[in-house]
């Protein structure tokens, strides 16, 4: 091993002093992704991603998919500097081909963002598909559905990365199922990328079918790349996958909006949002598990 090798900090490293508002880079829906971001054909592409997090991808889609640059921007505006940072300590060969976009930016919204999106040839995310437990809306629709519930559980730091604000996204039809805001993110990429590729990183939570849907309703030709299943998350709150199958019960639209959960890893034995949700509050460790899969989007026209 070369010197500079040795005295180059590696991910592991970076990781052990990442602050608690910046998403796990290990976590398995970054592993997840970056399975499908390695069979995007990235290679000399120019990439946006919207959600940069800890930098980890920006790492990855430069190092392992030769990426020949990366915007990066994010709603918590200590995260692209973060990104930076990490990327700088970590692989400083590669620093110049990674351009952070600073401040807070809600998904591709603000000045810079608005420049750099055409010039992009991919765009990718992993955005939070759960209503954020403190949103009014959602509070009232959650309580008409499930009165017996209970409201929103402690703030975590990283609190954006796992829930967005519900009723901030109600124009958008697929908002109903807990996609508004990455169909916002879609109608944003459609208005000012209209040749890019996406890759979304989804949750399975709500089916494949409404992710399928959500990509063809805004003309794109959908693609996987990867899919895993993985253990839900014990600090996110599944209850919205429970009120929304208590909604759709007797309206006939069961089969359009089936919730996929699964008892084992395989995924062998699927459960309902409602006995996923009661094994959870049994015992929070309870095996649950969901997919996750990394869809990517032709534009079709
Ligand atoms: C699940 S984390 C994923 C982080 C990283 N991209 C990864 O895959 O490891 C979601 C990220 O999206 C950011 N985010 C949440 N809402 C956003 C929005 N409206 N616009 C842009 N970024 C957002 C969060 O701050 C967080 O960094």
């Amino acid at each position: 091993m070369q010197l500079a090798n040795m005295l180059t900090p590696t991910l592991d490293d970076a990781r052990a002093s990442m602050p608690s508002f910046a998403f796990d880079p290990f976590d398995p829906w970054t592993v997840t992704f970056q399975a499908g971001l390695e069979c995007a054909g990235l290679s000399g592409r120019r990439v946006y991603e919207v959600g940069v997090g800890s930098g980890t991808n920006v790492l990855f889609m430069l190092r392992d998919c030769a990426a020949s640059l990366v915007l990066g921007s994010d709603l918590d505006p200590r995260l692209p500097v973060l990104a930076q940072q990490v990327v700088t300590e970590v692989a400083p060969g590669l620093a110049d081909r990674f351009r952070p976009i600073q401040g807070s930016v809600s998904l591709v919204n603000g000045p810079a963002a608005r420049a750099e999106v055409p010039l992009a040839d991919v765009v990718v995310a992993c955005l939070p598909q759960v209503p954020d437990p403190e949103d009014t809306m959602y509070a009232r629709f959650r309580g008409a559905q499930l009165p017996t519930a209970a409201g929103a559980g402690p703030r975590v730091d990283d609190h954006v990365a796992h829930y967005y604000p519900w009723a901030e996204f109600n124009d958008h039809p697929f908002n109903a199922v807990g996609l508004g805001l990455i169909e916002a993110l879609l109608s944003q990429v459609r208005a000012y990328a209209p040749r890019a590729e996406v890759v979304l990183n989804l949750a399975g939570r709500i089916g494949r079918d409404s992710l399928l849907r959500l990509l063809r309703a805004h003309h794109y030709r959908p693609e996987e790349l990867a899919s895993r299943i993985v253990r839900q998350d014990e600090s996110t709150d599944i209850s919205f996958f429970r009120a929304l199958e208590a909604a759709m019960r007797g309206t006939g639209g069961e089969k359009d909006f089936a919730c996929e959960f699964y008892a084992d890893p395989e995924g062998r034995t699927p459960l309902s949002a409602r006995a996923a949700g009661e094994l959870l509050d049994a015992d929070p460790t309870a095996p649950v598990y969901h997919e996750i899969c990394v869809l990517r989007g032709h534009p079709c026209d």
